[in-house]
């Protein structure tokens, strides 16, 4: 693959000197002592340095890693980090025993942070998600998934993916966009979710397609907002525009959710604690990645845990994701949910790094260009204090990301 680029005359940048976690085979893919050159924006060589082809040394910038350890660009494969307001006093009631479906129910939850967002202009809320996004790629993400669905009409909706479109434009990050309309039911629909879909599939979800406003779908399938026929619809209406679909699914009850997404072949199944092996086989099969959230499963103080023993006998691959949104997990950390992977969730360390790399890219549909490092794939390189890759997991604070390559030029140094 990509054979123009092993000629050293055509090399960029050269990383000497490092410990490489390519997360491609057993054992994190491990090179030791290893370099990768770059060309382009993509990785034009990488191997252990004492095999490194003879090369021009003048005309290639070479960095020294002095034998720090080097990861794919982290991806952040679900995230809401568009939004108004804040919902701390949500999170008081909450400790105080009332039930998240509960608020949800009395008009606060999902809806009292659409209230703020529709109150919000495009610049405040570029403004507060950037300080969310900044955080994220200090620790190392250079890809993040952004959805909508705090506006639930034209206006909003598209304003949350605008904003989201100009994070993507002006910060070094690449941001892929999801549409989640079918978040919750709006006020002006009470009583009629069927016709909300119906205005969903016919107009809002053609417009986004035709404007290039968002790369997939999602919907929250559950008893708190859209059932599985609304579901179906939705799907349906994304398929015909050429959208890829997403789910958030059996994360309070188990809905049979996971089922009809895998019928869509959709790219993620995101939640899934109530997931049952019937859902389980279904996302086997489909090809469908199972993207755990233990920040949301930690923050909602939730006792029912995903069925990691299934998915594992099936197969399934496995990303986590950070959720990071108002209501169910204001936690702006990548890496602290590696170690909520293990620690709530008994996900492996080098499992963990997988999920937020390698399955994240195929969460996303970006697995031929991302997640791991290999030829010809994009150089989104992070290089890391640590002495093992274990210990990316291991660990929380001081963050020891300390040097970020997106597309082979420096995002952070
Ligand atoms: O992924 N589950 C639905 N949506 C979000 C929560 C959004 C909110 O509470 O504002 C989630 O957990
Ligand atoms: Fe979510």
């Amino acid at each position: 693959m990509e054979t123009r680029f092993q000629d050293p005359a055509s090399w960029d940048l050269l990383w000497k000197n490092v410990n490489i976690a390519t997360m491609v085979g057993e054992n994190y893919g491990t090179v030791i002592n290893g370099a990768i050159a770059i060309a382009q924006g993509k990785i034009a060589w990488l191997g252990p340095e004492n095999k490194l082809p003879a090369y021009q040394k003048d005309s290639i910038e070479e960095f020294d890693g002095a034998g720090a350890w080097v990861t794919p660009g982290l991806i952040d494969c679900h995230t809401h980090l568009v939004f108004g307001g804040s919902r701390a006093r949500e999170f008081a009631m909450r400790l105080q025993g009332v039930a998240y479906e509960e608020i949800a129910r009395q008009g606060g939850g999902i809806i009292s942070t659409v209230r703020a967002t529709r109150e919000a202009d495009a610049e405040s809320l570029f403004q507060s998600a950037s300080k969310r996004l900044k955080a994220l790629m200090a620790e190392g993400v250079t890809t993040v998934e952004i959805k909508s669905g705090y506006g639930l009409n034209r206006e909003t909706e598209i304003k949350m993916l605008e904003v989201a479109g100009r994070l993507g434009e002006e910060l070094p990050v690449e941001v892929r966009r999801t549409f989640l309309g079918a978040h919750a039911l709006p006020p002006e629909f009470k009583d009629a979710a069927d016709d909300y879909i119906a205005f969903l599939c016919q107009d809002l979800i053609p417009e986004v397609a035709s404007r290039q406003l968002a790369d997939s779908v999602d919907v929250f399938c559950e008893s708190i907002a859209f059932d599985l026929e609304q579901t179906r619809k939705v799907f349906e209406a994304a398929k015909r525009e050429g959208l890829s679909v997403k789910l958030h699914g059996e994360q309070l009850s188990n809905m049979k959710s996971a089922k009809l997404a895998a019928e869509f072949k959709a790219l993620s199944v995101d939640h899934l604690e109530h997931l049952d092996e019937e859902g389980v086989k279904a996302l086997a099969d489909a090809g469908t990645v199972a993207v755990l959230l233990p920040g949301a499963f930690y923050f909602l103080r939730e006792t029912q845990l995903p069925p990691l023993a299934l998915l594992q006998k099936h197969q399934v691959p496995i990303a986590l994701a950070t959720d990071l949104n108002p209501g169910s997990s204001p936690l702006a950390s990548l890496l602290l949910m590696l170690n909520m992977g293990c620690t709530l969730f008994r996900l492996t360390p080098e499992a963990a790094l997988t999920g937020v790399t390698k399955h994240a890219a195929q969460a996303l549909g970006l697995q031929d260009r991302l997640g791991s490092l290999e030829v010809g794939k994009d150089a989104d390189l992070v290089l890391w204090d640590i002495e093992h890759p274990d210990e990316l997991s291991y660990r929380y604070a001081p963050n020891p990301c300390l040097k970020v390559l997106k597309s082979g030029l420096s995002t952070k140094s």
